[in-house]
């Protein structure tokens, strides 16, 4: 019985997974092709696809408080592995932000955090990685002060992002 049912559930799982690339290949736009500005028709066609980029990135920009959050504490507590999972979960919430070629307003939000979030991300993991955590602290503030900085070009400088003192939370260990 063992034999037939576990080609079958990989089989199963390939098909499942094969439709939902149909389907993202279907709804995802090229990279780079602005979103709002690529959506013709009457205004209020235009006033919806401007609330649907603000609720998107509102939520990548959510992850990325999440991910910042949890970054601090698994950095102060010395955990190289968790620090390293939490900043590729970062990369990637910024790589989605570039794929999905957001332009808001006439702002570039996807060229933005290209300069200001991705390079430094990818070069503090690298750093992470081949050094361990011995500059985290300085590290993790210029990460944040890039966070600011895109928020400033972007015209949100009222967000500010600060070194967290609490974790997000209560059910996690960050020690190794
Ligand atoms: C493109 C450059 C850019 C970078 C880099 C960036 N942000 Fe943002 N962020 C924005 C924009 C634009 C908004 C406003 C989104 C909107 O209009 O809804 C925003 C909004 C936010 C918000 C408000 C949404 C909320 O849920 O309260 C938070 C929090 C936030 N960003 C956190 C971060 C953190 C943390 C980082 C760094 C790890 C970061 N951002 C990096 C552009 C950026």
């Amino acid at each position: 019985m063992k034999q037939v049912f576990v080609p079958l559930l990989a089989l199963v799982a390939l098909l499942a997974g094969l439709f939902a690339l149909y389907r993202s290949y279907d709804e995802v736009p090229p990279a780079g092709s602005p979103k709002t500005e690529s959506i013709p028709g009457p205004a209020h066609k235009k006033e919806e696809a401007h609330e649907h980029v603000h609720e998107e990135l509102a939520e990548y920009m959510m992850r990325l408080q999440w991910y910042a959050n949890k970054l601090f504490f698994a950095g102060e507590a010395g955990n190289q592995q968790l620090a390293d999972f939490y900043l590729h979960e970062i990369e990637e919430v910024m790589e989605d932000v570039v794929q999905a070629g957001i332009v808001d307003e006439g702002i570039q939000v996807s060229e933005h955090i290209k300069a200001y979030g991705l390079s430094y991300a990818e070069d503090f993991l690298a750093e992470v990685r081949a050094e361990g955590l011995g500059s985290f602290g300085e590290r993790y503030e210029g990460l944040i002060a890039n966070c600011n900085s895109c928020h400033t070009v972007t015209e949100h400088s009222y967000i500010k992002i600060i070194t967290p003192t609490v974790p997000v939370v209560s059910n996690q260990d960050f020690r190794p």
